[in-house]
């Protein structure tokens, strides 16, 4: 099964992902994680997004194709996944349509989490990371057990860089500019489910498991 998660940034797209891809024993891609890890690791690639990740500017298009198409061939991609944060604009979901037609493994599903802005704000405002193993919290949603440290390893929880006020202006910018244009793209092509990304993490996680159940029936059968 190959599934695209859209939506705004804070929605929960990368929670719910990590969710998904366990229930269906698929990969989970995250152009953002796979970007950071380059900035972490100080590759050539890194030091060249970083600068556009920061500010929440979206990555330029050759580079983040050329990264997640190539992402893509790896062979572990073969027995599905979940994309998280790729495609953002027409062009990255024209490539990436290209690139599923050569394989014939095209997108099975859109899932699309609609997310109000003030709890996608409030939502950021609350995300801290751990900066060793990466597991996600929020302070008010997700808490760790102890407060300001990784429930794995006892690190001392962050903030990311572009969960600031300013920064989070400009990626919500950037995506009604440039992604929520995909809805329509996909809405025309393929399955496109809407998700109530406003409910709490177990709601939306059961909304995207009924709806993938109800149209891939025997998802849940041995
Ligand atoms: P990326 O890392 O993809 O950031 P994003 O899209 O802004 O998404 P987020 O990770 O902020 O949010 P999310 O929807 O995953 O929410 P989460 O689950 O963490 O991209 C970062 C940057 O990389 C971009 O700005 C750009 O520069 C670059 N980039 C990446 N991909 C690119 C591309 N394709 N093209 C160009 N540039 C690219 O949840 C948020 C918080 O809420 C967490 O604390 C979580 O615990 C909590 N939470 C989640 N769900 C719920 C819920 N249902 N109820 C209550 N709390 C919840």
């Amino acid at each position: 099964m190959n599934l695209i998660l859209l939506g705004p940034p804070g929605a929960g797209k990368g929670t719910l992902a990590v969710r998904l891809a366990e229930h269906l024993s698929v990969l989970h891609l995250a152009s953002g994680d796979i970007l950071r890890t380059e900035i972490r690791n100080g590759s050539d690639l890194g030091l060249s997004v970083q600068k556009y990740m920061d500010s929440g500017q979206l990555v330029p298009d050759d580079i983040i194709i050329q990264v997640m198409i190539h992402r893509l061939t790896q062979p572990d991609c073969a027995d599905g996944f979940i994309l998280d944060g790729f495609p953002r604009t027409l062009p990255q979901a024209q490539a990436l349509n290209d690139r599923l037609a050569e394989v014939n493994a095209p997108i099975d599903m859109v899932l699309y989490l609609d997310t109000d802005q003030d709890i996608i704000i409030s939502r950021l405002a609350g995300r801290r990371f751990c900066p060793v193993c990466q597991a996600s919290y929020n302070i008010d949603t997700m808490p760790p057990v102890e407060t300001g440290k990784c429930d794995h390893d006892q690190a001392d929880l962050q903030t990311r860089p572009d969960d600031n006020p300013q920064v989070i202006r400009t990626r919500l910018e950037k995506y009604t500019q440039l992604t929520e244009p995909l809805l329509d793209y996909y809405g025309s092509a393929s399955r496109v489910a809407r998700l109530d990304g406003n409910k709490d993490i177990d709601q939306v996680n059961i909304q995207a498991q009924q709806v993938l159940t109800k149209t891939f029936s025997s998802i849940d059968k041995p």
